[in-house]
């Protein structure tokens, strides 16, 4: 199957980034390569370090992107390891960082990497095929109350409690191997009034997805040591895809932009916090009604866009 993902906010993105032709950037989220052949166009003397946990992105990303030669790094790798990878190449600093996080329509599209509830599949969902936990281990191994938490803390879905009780009695049958056979159970423990907008399935495969890659693990330390990791002037572009990701991305940027947070009544600051980033999209960009009409799946993505400020601290790596 053909390696296809049409990048999202791809301008926004670019020039967000303000790219420097002799700078190097962190392309933390690889996929079909479309964002990081644009970094590349407009490197001269620069390089480009990029990672993703999935080997068919590396492989098809390295094919379509070989015309750069040695500007472009590409490595087989989570982006939270992101500081020995940086180092392991002789940097120890970025001028700029993207994340894209989530999947790519080549994983959801494919069905045999059981992201989706379209179709079946087998039950997978890992986004590192050398990774031994996969869906199948959550769906068949977790006890009720840990599915449920974690249907309801990724998903935000309001009917866990109903989801994880209806898989448990299901597998007291024999085991669940299929996208399809989840999906089916998902949709039938949903009471009929409350299967409203979007496919009754979609939280629950989050959720589900999110636990496997253990994407929200680390996320916020990992996005506080890149932003420390920039140079001074340097930019990070973040997109994500549903609340539980965009609230840590807001979060930290808040916390990083903000001064001295001591009690106003005090007659100097005593807590020393300094600002270190400014945020420059006070709203996060969203996809314009013309990417929507060719890309759906832009559908959900916030972009948000932090620089670097010129004093500030900057961590070692
Ligand atoms: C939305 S796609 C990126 C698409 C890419 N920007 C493009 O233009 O083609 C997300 C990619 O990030 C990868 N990914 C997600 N979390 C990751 C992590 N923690 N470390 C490395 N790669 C990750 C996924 O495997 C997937 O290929």
């Amino acid at each position: 199957m053909e390696f296809k993902h049409v990048p999202i906010m791809l301008d926004a993105c670019i020039e967000g980034l303000n790219i420097k032709g002799n700078g190097v950037y962190f392309d933390g989220t690889l996929g079909g390569g479309g964002h990081s052949g644009e970094i590349l166009g407009r490197l001269t003397s620069g390089k480009l370090i990029a990672t993703d946990l999935d080997d068919e992105a590396i492989a098809a990303a390295k094919e379509k992107l070989s015309f750069y030669g040695d500007k472009f790094l590409p490595v087989h790798g989570n982006f939270k390891n992101f500081k020995e990878i940086i180092r392991g190449f002789g940097f120890n600093g970025l001028d700029g960082i993207l994340l894209d996080l989530g999947v790519s329509s080549y994983q959801l599209d494919n069905r045999s990497r059981g992201f989706s509830y379209m179709g079946n599949g087998k039950l997978d969902m890992r986004m590192d095929g050398s990774q031994d936990f996969s869906a199948y281990d959550v769906i068949n191994g977790y006890g009720e109350n840990e599915l449920r938490n974690v249907i309801s803390a990724y998903g935000e879905e309001r009917f866990a409690g109903k989801i994880a009780a209806a898989i448990v009695k299901k597998r007291a049958e024999g085991e669940i191997r299929t996208t399809g056979e989840l999906a089916e159970i998902i949709e039938e423990a949903i009471p009929k009034k409350f299967r409203g907008e979007g496919h009754p399935a979609k939280r629950t495969f989050q959720a589900v997805r999110i636990e496997v890659n253990g994407e929200l693990r680390g996320l916020k330390e990992c996005i506080y040591d890149m932003i420390r990791s920039l140079n001074p002037g340097g930019r990070i572009a973040i997109i994500t895809f549903h609340s539980l990701e965009d609230r840590v991305v807001k979060q930290c940027f808040k916390d990083l932009e903000t001064d001295c947070v001591c009690d106003k009544r005090l007659p100097v600051c005593v807590c020393g916090k300094k600002k270190e980033i400014e945020v420059l999209t006070k709203k996060p960009i969203t996809a314009s009604a013309r990417e929507l009409q060719n890309n759906p799946r832009a559908k959900s993505a916030k972009l948000r866009i932090a620089e670097k400020l010129q004093i500030t601290r900057k961590i070692k790596i």
